[in-house]
């Protein structure tokens, strides 16, 4: 049996669900259930059906729906898989940072530990930044882990909103001088920038999107020849459900290895093991579910 059809074969008999974020390598979403945003996923991890769900991102992503969905197993096909940006922010830092700062709210990028989570106030993802921390009564927030995520929010903000000084590394990567040079071989191309990337680069996009806000512009979009200023893996999604559209990524390097761990014999391998399974301590996961929950009901 073929490695997708042994995936699809063992997650029907295990009743489990896989979820996969966009960066996913394109033969992982394309035996997914569900793919999606950040925020995407943390609300179906919290109203799937099945026992058990087969996570196909990046740890932070599987704590959260660990923590939104205690009753159930949630697995994570290579535990190697993390976030360089969460790790930016540990919860030990997060708790000297607050004292520096008395009084002020924290609000955390989803790109976090469960652990990080449990120490801020609301959460938040690329999608609702701006809207999570105007719905503060407070005239200044802490904001991390990712400055340019920050400075994005901060312009759609009368609040004074004080960064962390983290980044993702795959977005920190694409230059000024990548889209100048993507807008050169594509003459006439939009660009869509994902907030992640860095000021001088949100500066030369069209639209400032997050991955699922990508998927919804797509599908009102116009133009033949579009640049994706964000990580590769977002252009198997866009050119399967539009192939007359023509989408480019900004520079073949904008990859993350993390993301690109999870594999088909991986996902087999962690439904015959039922491994290795992402688990939350019940005292941080309460406290982490608040802040996630917060959030989503806004
Ligand atoms: P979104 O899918 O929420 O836009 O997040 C991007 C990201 O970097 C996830 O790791
Ligand atoms: Fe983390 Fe960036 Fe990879 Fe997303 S793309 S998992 S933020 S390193």
């Amino acid at each position: 049996m073929n490695p997708a059809d042994a995936v699809k074969t063992l997650a029907r008999e295990r009743g489990a669900v896989i979820l996969a974020h966009n960066y996913q390598r394109p033969e992982v979403q394309d035996v997914a259930d569900f793919i999606g945003d950040s925020l995407e996923l943390s609300r179906k991890a919290a109203a799937v059906e099945g026992r058990t769900i087969v996570f196909c991102g990046v740890l932070f992503m599987a704590e959260t729906a660990a923590v939104l969905a205690p009753d159930k197993t949630v697995l994570l096909p290579d535990e190697g898989a993390g976030c360089p940006m969460s790790d930016m922010l540990p919860a030990e830092d997060l708790v000297e940072w607050k004292k520096q700062y008395p009084g002020r709210p924290v609000v955390l990028y989803v790109n976090t530990s469960a652990a990080a989570k449990a120490e801020c106030d609301i959460c938040c993802t690329s999608a609702n930044a701006d809207r999570v921390i105007n719905s503060l009564p407070d005239p200044e927030v802490l904001f991390g882990p990712d400055k340019n995520l920050a400075a994005w929010t901060q312009r759609h903000s009368a609040k004074k909103i004080i960064p962390w000084d983290g980044y993702c590394h795959v977005h920190q990567g694409i230059r000024a001088k990548d889209i100048r040079a993507s807008r050169d071989r594509h003459p006439g191309a939009v660009v869509w920038a994902h907030p992640e990337c860095r000021p001088e680069v949100l500066d030369l996009a069209d639209r400032v999107l997050s991955t699922g806000g990508m998927v919804r512009e797509a599908v009102g979009n116009t133009a033949a020849d579009v640049i994706i200023a964000t990580e590769c893996g977002m252009i198997h999604r866009l050119a399967k459900d539009h192939p007359s559209t023509s989408f480019h990524p900004v520079k073949d390097m904008a990859v993350c290895p993390n993301m690109k761990k999870i594999t088909l014999p991986k996902i087999v391998a962690a439904l015959e093991a039922m491994a290795p399974k992402v688990t939350v301590p019940e005292g941080i996961a309460a406290r982490a579910r608040r802040a996630i929950e917060r959030m989503i009901r806004l």
